[in-house]
């Protein structure tokens, strides 16, 4: 065989000269992957910061926008479950069982556990993983508690709201036709009862600073922190109220110090991420987790809706990034990104592909935000659910709005009585009821408080250009059949591939009573 053998061999090794990377090229891979500190605010508003033009001042996001991609396509869900299931799975709610409300505090359930979320990914990929802050993804059995979950450390507590001093959270349990108050607070899996009197949103700021000044700089960290602020209660500091004596509406003063509280936290973590010299290789992320809740303070204006909508007041959110490692800055995205974007995102800026998910909904949207390139992001679907209520429907809808069961405008094999809205390039379809559509005027500023919608409540379609009519005033429906009927046809798509809706009865073996605290009972 001699020479014979020869020829083979040399081709098989230009084939594998040509196949590895040329030098220089693994420069990058050998540089550390950045931190990653996620911060979420709770339902904050499009029209409560700086940013978006609203009388609230907040100096901290306002400069950090600034200095970095202000998102301005960016769309989280209308509620907390929601949003934070989809953040964390890079899937969505069609294909976890969550479309319908939150996780309340005694449903036996939570993100499902065969679900591999972002941070299991991250400490994968050699990360520190933290979570400072509200879970809201269920935690009847331990099995969903973050620790369990991917995260190294937890600090915060695992319903979705409770008072901001105290710590407690009021449910009322059907089963046992009691309300029950009982702790919601936990380091790592404890019951923390040593934080009492103190705003959570100083406590949580301080976790997150000592996390960061305890963390090594060369091991890549992730740092979760989802605030508390600045969902109802409305409570805050008196200091807080000072600046705001200006605006007359109780509800949306306490609301503005709120708001100027956690513009101080983004700046004093972002000050540690600084002085402990991490943030020259960081990537952080300020996002809301839904739309501002009008009837608590927030305020959406000019968008249509609030909270619990699927009006873009709901889910248009405010977001940015602040990194050095931007290639451009100070600049606004007009891309479409989403909420379940951050998961291959950030598993890409980890340097890991996202392996193990079930197939994700997310992009990986980092050239986009980094360098301008057009978002791989053409279509979103908003959500299908076809179990909605209103639970706090606007005056003209009545308590419990019944909304006649229509038939489609043309053939279409979705029903269009279901609550649901997708996104398409520039246009937007709404179906079924999508939650309460009034126009919200900032209170103290404007006469009114609320333009009501004057659409018909038996209507069931409306088509806007979002590009053109942020503030969908303008139903292009009648104008345009074919566009209804095409994202009709993608509405129908996506729902012969939705899971049944998992929401179940209320457990009353939840019951908070003997240990004094809310916390996992199976
Ligand atoms: C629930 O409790 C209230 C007040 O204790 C009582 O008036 C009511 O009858 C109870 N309802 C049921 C169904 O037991
Ligand atoms: C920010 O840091 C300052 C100085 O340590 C502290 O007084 C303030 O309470 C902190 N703010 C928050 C919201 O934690
Ligand atoms: C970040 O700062 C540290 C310490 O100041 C330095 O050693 C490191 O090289 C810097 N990294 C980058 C990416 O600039």
């Amino acid at each position: 065989m001699g020479r014979g053998a020869g020829l083979p061999s040399l081709l098989l090794l230009l084939l594998l000269l040509l196949l590895l990377p040329p030098p220089g090229s693994d420069a990058a891979a050998s540089a550390q992957p950045p931190h990653l500190v996620f911060v979420l605010a709770d339902d904050l508003g499009w029209n409560d910061v700086g940013f978006h033009g609203s009388d609230i001042r907040t100096p901290q996001l306002d400069a950090l926008a600034a200095g970095g991609v202000l998102l301005d396509n960016y769309y989280t869900q209308p509620l907390c479950t929601p949003s934070r299931s989809q953040l964390l799975t890079g899937r969505y709610q069609i294909h976890t069982g969550l479309q319908h409300e939150i996780i309340w505090p005694c449903q036996p359930s939570c993100v499902p556990l065969d679900e591999k979320l972002l941070p299991q990914l991250l400490k994968e990929a050699g990360y520190a993983t933290h979570m400072v802050g509200k879970w809201h993804l269920g935690m009847y059995r331990k099995e969903c508690l973050p620790t369990r979950r991917g995260f190294d450390t937890y600090f915060g507590y695992l319903l979705g709201s409770e008072d901001y001093y105290a710590h407690k959270r009021c449910a009322f349990i059907n089963a046992l036709n009691v309300t029950r108050c009982a702790l919601d607070f936990r380091d790592g899996e404890e019951v923390a009862t040593g934080y009492v009197n103190l705003y959570s949103t100083n406590v949580f700021t301080q976790r997150a600073t000592d996390l960061i000044a305890a963390h090594p700089p060369q091991k890549p960290l992730f740092l979760y922190l989802a605030l508390q602020s600045v969902h109802e209660p409305l409570q805050v500091p008196e200091e807080y109220l000072k600046p705001y004596d200006f605006i007359q509406d109780k509800k949306r003063r306490h609301y503005a110090g709120m708001v100027s509280l956690m513009d101080e936290a983004v700046g004093n973590v972002t000050a540690a991420l600084k002085s402990h010299g991490l943030w020259n290789n960081t990537v952080l992320i300020f996002s809301t987790d839904n739309g501002g809740q009008t009837l608590a303070g927030g305020n959406n204006w000019p968008l249509r809706g609030r909270k619990w909508s699927l009006w873009e007041g709901g889910i248009r959110g405010v977001g940015f990034v602040a990194s050095p490692l931007l290639k451009r800055k100070g600049v606004k995205s007009g891309e479409l990104l989403h909420i379940s974007d951050w998961l291959p995102t950030l598993a890409r800026l980890a340097g890991v592909q996202p392996r193990g998910t079930k197939p994700l909904d997310g992009f990986d949207v980092w050239e986009t935000i980094s360098e301008g390139r057009p978002s791989p992001r053409v279509e979103l679907l908003h959500n299908i659910d076809p179990e909605f209520e209103d639970f706090s429907p606007c005056p003209q809808d009545g308590m419990t709005p019944v909304r006649a069961k229509s038939s489609p405008p043309e053939p279409s094999s979705f029903n269009t009585s279901i609550h649901a809205a997708i996104r398409h390039g520039n246009w937007k379809l709404l179906t079924g009821f999508p939650g309460c559509g009034s126009w919200f005027p900032p209170p103290s500023t404007h006469g009114v408080t609320e333009i009501p919608s004057s659409d018909p409540l038996t209507k069931t379609v409306w088509l806007f250009n979002i590009t053109q009519d942020p503030e969908e005033r303008h139903d292009l429906s009648q104008e345009h059949p074919h566009v209804v009927a095409r994202l009709l046809s993608r509405l129908h798509f996506y729902q012969q591939r939705s899971v049944p809706v998992f929401f179940p009865d209320q457990d009353p073996r939840c019951d908070p009573q003997a240990t004094g605290a809310w916390g996992p009972w199976l």
